[in-house]
């Protein structure tokens, strides 16, 4: 056993409801391999999902326990990693509150995702303080667990950026009388194998062309029926080009080797249909995706069992998050232990 202690990683994802996919080929594969090697908090971001769903909030709660379903469906194991709900762990506010006094307005507002968001979600309010604040909120969640690691998708590393300048900022303001207390994060890039929805646009909730991973077999097989292939293969007789081609993108991420050399090869010569190709990439992904069904199956009969696991990471979580408060709070020079009144003959007296 190694004394070292292992390299911290911290992830989160906001609630936005039960997982595609997308979010599995993109992140959840790879957290399922991390969860061996390294210490990793996951946690669900439920306080970020209040930036945007802040005028109808019902869904977060129930969201919530979606995504930590799919998680444990997909392999993490609460043995092995910390997974935990954001807005339990109330340190993760005061770091905030603490950094927003140190962060400038222009940091945030140079954030791409600001005013991106902004453009599209055009139908709700998003000029709002919290909105503004929400990367600075996620630099609070990585700095609480001092995480070495932090694995994201390209789109996020902006804000990763923004979190290492402001712990470099903190550090300078608030050197801490064991040096600086925060490090600074990395993040962990996932390579992102192109993962195209049902319509060849990148699988996204918000296009409504995606798989769940907890989709039953029946609509997995009715969702890639109408599945866009290659445009150039028009009639059964045109041969076609997997290369360029959505299913093809499919096989090449779900389906074995002996698979997509029959694909390669009946679609050039058109010796397949596309009609049968479809079956054979529906028969790869169910084949991944029906363990995880059967494993979320048995987690939902015991609903109970599910919150108290999260109620136990959360448990953790708050642990090590007032450890790091507790240097925090000596580093401003606000904590709560007692320090002895100035010297009076300092005072000149
Ligand atoms: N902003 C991230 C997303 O939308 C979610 C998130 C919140 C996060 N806090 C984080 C990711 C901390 C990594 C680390 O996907
Ligand atoms: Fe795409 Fe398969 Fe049709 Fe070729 S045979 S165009 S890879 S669906």
């Amino acid at each position: 056993m190694s004394a070292a202690r292992k390299p911290r990683v911290l992830s989160g994802m906001r609630p936005t409801g039960k997982l595609h996919l997308g979010h599995y080929v993109g992140a959840l594969v790879n957290w399922v391999k991390l969860q061996e090697q390294y210490d990793c908090y996951f946690f669900i971001a439920d306080w970020h999902a209040l930036t945007t769903d802040y005028a109808d909030t019902s869904r977060v709660k129930p969201n919530s326990i979606e995504i930590l379903l799919d998680w444990m469906a997909a392999g993490l194991d609460p043995e092995k990693c910390t997974m935990f709900l954001q807005s339990h762990v109330p340190q993760h506010a005061e770091l905030h509150l603490l950094l927003s006094m140190i962060t400038p307005l222009g940091w945030l507002e140079r954030v791409p995702s600001y005013k991106e968001q902004q453009e599209n979600l055009k139908e709700k309010d998003l000029g709002t303080y919290g909105f503004l604040g929400y990367p600075l909120l996620q630099s609070a969640d990585i700095m609480m667990y001092r995480a070495d690691y932090v694995p994201v998708g390209q789109d996020q590393v902006p804000h990763i950026e923004l979190t290492r300048e402001v712990a470099r900022r903190f550090n300078s303001f608030y050197p801490g009388p064991a040096g600086p207390v925060f490090p600074e994060p990395q993040p962990l890039l996932t390579p992102a194998a192109k993962l195209p929805g049902t319509d060849g646009r990148k699988m996204s909730k918000s296009y409504n062309n995606f798989i769940l991973l907890s989709e039953p077999e029946v609509s997995l097989r009715a969702k890639l029926k109408p599945m866009v292939t290659d445009p150039a293969r028009v009639r059964r007789t045109d041969p076609g080009e997997p290369d360029v081609c959505p299913v093809g993108d499919l096989h090449k991420i779900f389906s074995d080797k002996e698979t997509i050399a029959k694909v390669y090869a009946g679609c050039r010569s058109a010796g397949i249909g596309c009609i049968e190709c479809k079956g054979w990439a529906a028969d790869s992904i169910e084949e991944v995706i029906r363990p995880m069904r059967e494993r979320r199956e048995k987690l939902e009969a015991n609903p109970r069992e599910v919150w108290d696991i999260l109620e136990a990471g959360s448990a953790r979580a708050r642990q090590a998050a007032e450890a790091t408060m507790q240097q925090v709070r000596e580093a401003v020079h606000i904590s709560g232990e007692f320090e002895p009144p100035p010297d009076a003959a300092a005072q000149g007296s």
